[in-house]
């Protein structure tokens, strides 16, 4: 039997790295954990329970009362929290643009991070993040770590809206994006940052599948060596 590895995939905000993290999961027979949805589902319930996004004790305390699970359904991957699903809710624009300031925490920090070792720790997994490489999974073999200009990403997210039917501004996004990946990468515990062994792919001209091709590639590479 083939070797189950951890892949990890980390960038900024969209990057690519759920939708190629999806995918590659699904060619490899491995789980897919989206650790984003992970402080989303986080920051929604914190949002529900009016508490103080500056509190690190008191969003600690809410996730430990709190179970968050990623469970496979028809249409890709559902988020529930205590039972909840809150696939859509944590996906607004009302949890984007707070979600760094919960993730900031190192408390909060700490606990997720002791939860997604856990999903990880059979292995077969594809995990995306920010500091899956640096911090969550350190001995992946394989660290990916994926770029594209702010204009590529901000387009990128503005197709997707109009897409779904949604009323899109691609300047403001623009903008929220820039602001999130400074908070993301500017914060003392586990920033945002490319692993030192990690590969960097800019998928600013390149398609999904391109990227798919280019991670699977280096993931036979890899293997070769074992
Ligand atoms: O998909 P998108 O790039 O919009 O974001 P996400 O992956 O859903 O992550 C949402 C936010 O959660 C990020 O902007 C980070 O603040 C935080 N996050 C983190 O700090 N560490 C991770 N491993 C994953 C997400
Ligand atoms: O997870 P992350 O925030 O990094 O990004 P994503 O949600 O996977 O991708 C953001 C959007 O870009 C999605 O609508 C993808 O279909 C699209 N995308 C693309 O057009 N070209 C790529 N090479 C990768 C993603």
């Amino acid at each position: 039997m083939k070797k189950q590895i951890q892949i990890a995939i980390d960038g900024p905000a969209a990057a690519g790295k759920s939708t190629v993290a999806k995918i590659i999961a699904e060619k490899l027979s491995y789980i897919y954990i989206d650790t984003g949805a992970m402080y989303r589902a986080l920051t929604y319930k914190a949002l529900q329970t009016d508490t103080n996004l500056e509190d690190a004790e008191k969003l600690l305390e809410l996730l430990r009362k709190s179970v968050i699970d990623l469970r496979p359904g028809k249409a890709g991957q559902l988020v529930f929290i205590n039972d909840q699903d809150v696939t859509n809710e944590i996906r607004t624009n009302e949890v984007t643009n707070v979600v760094s300031f919960v993730a900031k925490h190192a408390p909060v920090r700490q606990e997720m991070v002791k939860r997604q070792q856990l999903f990880a720790e059979k292995g077969g997994v594809v995990m995306d993040g920010r500091d899956i490489g640096t911090h969550v999974l350190p001995d992946a073999e394989v660290k990916i770590f994926l770029k594209a200009s702010v204009e590529e990403r901000a387009k990128r997210r503005h197709l997707e809206n109009i897409s779904k039917g949604f009323s899109s501004d691609i300047e403001k996004l623009k903008e929220e994006i820039i602001l999130r990946d400074k908070m993301d990468s500017e914060r003392e515990a586990a920033p945002l940052k490319k692993a030192e062994d990690a590969v960097e792919l800019d998928t600013t001209s390149l398609s999904i599948m391109d990227v798919v091709d280019k991670i699977i590639s280096i993931v036979k590479e890899r293997e070769q060596a074992w």
